[in-house]
């Protein structure tokens, strides 16, 4: 079973999959950094473990550096979390109906991932009662930054502008909330994203930066989960006979070959040699889980899209489509359960067939699928209705 149905990555990927000559896992690559692709370098780097990098996660990167302190970024982790393992819980059996209004008898994607999981966290990401301007913002937000290409759609000046209106309506929110909580005397159960931003952040941190935590969870859940229910979809589209495969192990093998999170910034804490290369604190060093998760020493069939590999568990170390050690995505439970409820009720329930225009993926910060239409036909039955 091909992979090579996909047209091959291009712009920053296609560069680092060329220079990699599949025997120096570490090498300085011409983007400007240091490309490590080999599985045990990528674990000592990610693992940490002997402190060789600075700490931090791209999720709490922001413009005065990072988000914190450690305390606060592990709180809203799992307080975030937990809020959406509540939800899904709840909304559950809201499922199959919303598969089969979103994306029957067919959509365009990726965007239908993204919008499908928009609306089925949409309570999470802001309460109901939250004012009805700020849900347009939030939608708007995911229009115009979140989709694929998304920025490529609006012109420079507009996007400017946009950013002038909604950012302020954000910090306006918080701000409301962070004086409703000091009245209230402390933090209370969460009723969505912006109040676990705001009940796990210190009193003295500046709204701007809980603005962007609240977007790295506007990110990771309507983009991530989306992109990766995007692969998914395509792969079991143009893979027809995996649609029997278990629903967990198709979203292992998309994420395994299309890893949404495809490159990790980190920055060495000290001069040392790393798989044959030396690195000083001035280098940036770029982890590829595509490359790593490619590895022809550590994956057979590394190009190929075999759900059954799956079958015998996880083959070995080469695996991080969530990272690796303390920074390891604390949504990653809640995102796989979405992602396996999913591809369950679509290989149940469907018939899923692809076609697309001959476009490659979409490579940004985000390594989102190709545009291209899946058609659902039913299985017999009546889907959306169990
Ligand atoms: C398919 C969906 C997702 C993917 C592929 C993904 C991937 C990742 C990766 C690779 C990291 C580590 C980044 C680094 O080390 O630089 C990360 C961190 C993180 N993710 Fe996710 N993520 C996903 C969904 C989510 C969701 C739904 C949440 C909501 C709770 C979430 C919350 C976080 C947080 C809070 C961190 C920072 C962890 C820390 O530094 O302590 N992610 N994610």
């Amino acid at each position: 079973m091909e992979s090579s149905r996909t047209k091959p990555a291009g712009g920053p990927l296609a560069l680092l999959r060329a220079e990699f000559d599949r025997t120096h896992d570490v090498w300085r690559s011409a983007m400007g950094g240091v490309c490590v692709a080999g599985p045990e370098a990528a674990r000592a780097v990610m693992g940490n473990g002997h402190a060789a990098v600075a700490e931090t996660s791209d999720f709490y990167r922001n413009r005065h550096g990072v988000f914190g302190p450690r305390s606060a970024q592990v709180a809203i982790g799992r307080a975030g979390r937990d809020l959406i393992c509540r939800h899904l819980d709840a909304r559950r059996a809201d499922l199959p109906g919303l598969v089969a209004e979103r994306l029957a008898p067919c959509a365009q994607w990726p965007d239908a991932g993204n919008l499908l999981v928009l609306r089925h966290l949409r309570d999470v990401l802001l309460h109901p009662d939250a004012p009805a301007h700020l849900h347009r913002t939030v939608e708007a937000i995911v229009a115009r930054a979140v989709l694929a290409g998304a920025r490529g759609r609006h012109s420079p000046p507009s996007r400017l502008l946009f950013r002038r209106r909604a950012l302020p309506a954000l910090r306006a929110e918080m701000s409301a909330r962070r004086k409703r909580l000091g009245s209230r005397g402390g933090p209370s159960e969460p009723r969505d994203l912006v109040d676990v931003v705001v009940g796990g952040s210190d009193p003295a941190a500046e709204t701007g930066d809980l603005v962007e935590v609240y977007l790295s969870f506007l990110f990771a859940t309507v983009g991530s989960i989306g992109f990766a229910l995007g692969w998914s979809v395509h792969l079991l589209g143009t893979h027809p006979n995996s649609a029997a495969a278990e629903p967990s192990w198709t979203v292992r093998e998309a994420l395994r070959l299309w890893p949404v999170a495809w490159l990790f910034a980190r920055t060495p804490s000290r001069e040392q040699e790393l798989g044959g290369t030396w690195v000083t604190p001035r280098d940036r060093l770029m982890v590829c889980s595509y490359l790593v998760h490619r590895h022809p020493a550590h994956w057979e069939r590394p190009d190929e899209f075999v759900p059954q590999r799956w079958a015998r568990g996880v083959p070995d170390g080469a695996y991080l489509p969530f990272g690796l050690g303390a920074h390891t995505c604390a949504g990653a439970t809640v995102a796989v359960r979405l992602l396996e409820d999913l591809v369950a009720i679509l290989s149940r329930d469907w018939r899923v067939s692809v076609t697309h225009d001959g476009g490659g993926p979409q490579v940004g910060p985000a390594l989102a699928p190709p545009r291209f239409t899946a058609a659902l036909s039913p299985n017999g039955g009546c889907p959306g209705r169990r």
